[in-house]
């Protein structure tokens, strides 16, 4: 086989920096690979809309979010939890195949993830620290994809309240929580809002792949 110059990089699967046990590959996902999902993302959100789940300590979380896959993330005053449904009953739409890409790529080659949270982030929003423990093996790892506004991600160790540092993530940044730090506090403290113009009215679309089963 010959080799065109014209033939894209393949692009790196070392991580550009460590945050904590965290792996961060930033500026992996090219401005036209933003842009395609994107458009996979907004049919997502066309199928079963995002919505403001409450948190089980009564709070209605500022961020609005759906999912695609067998199952999506849920949380009410029962906890947190996955539901086969969206909350008004129609199935969860198909992952993207431009968040399989990804998945695939930088997470894990022969099993594709069972759920892929999709968080929205307006202006104001945020994420408190928290662990994702709703899976059932969490040797698999969560693969995490920023597109839109820079978001401020903290990152700590496996027990509350323990050092953190902090990363501002942009768009196209791709997180992989895994290893030693699959349970690894981590939060969004802020976002720059209109930071990015990937999104026409601003704010940031955070995607979570995860194995669930
Ligand atoms: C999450 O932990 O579910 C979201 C992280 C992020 O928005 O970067
Ligand atoms: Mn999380």
């Amino acid at each position: 086989m010959t080799w065109s110059m014209k033939q894209a990089p393949e692009p790196a699967t070392t991580p550009t920096l460590m945050l904590g046990g965290v792996s961060v590959y930033q500026g992996w996902l090219p401005a036209e690979a933003q842009a395609a999902m994107l458009a996979e993302l907004r049919e997502v959100a066309r199928a079963a809309p995002p919505f403001s789940p409450d948190t089980p300590y009564g709070r209605k979380m500022s961020v609005r979010m759906t999912s695609a896959g067998a199952c999506g993330w849920y949380s009410d005053r029962r906890g947190y939890r996955y539901a086969d449904t969206h909350p008004s009953g129609v199935a969860w739409p198909p992952v993207p195949p431009s968040v399989l890409a990804v998945w695939r790529a930088l997470a894990a080659p022969h099993r594709d993830p069972d759920c892929c949270l999709i968080n929205f982030y307006g202006e104001g929003a945020r994420m408190g620290m928290h662990q994702d423990r709703d899976e059932a093996d969490f040797s698999w790892p969560v693969l995490s994809i920023s597109l839109g506004d820079d978001a401020l991600f903290r990152v700590g160790g496996t027990t509350r309240g323990g050092k953190t540092q902090s990363l501002w993530l942009a768009s196209g940044d791709v997180v992989v929580i895994g290893g030693a730090a699959r349970l690894a506090y981590h939060g969004v403290d802020r976002i720059r809002f209109g930071s990015s113009r990937l999104l026409a009215n601003g704010g940031r679309i955070n995607v979570t792949a995860r194995v669930v089963t």
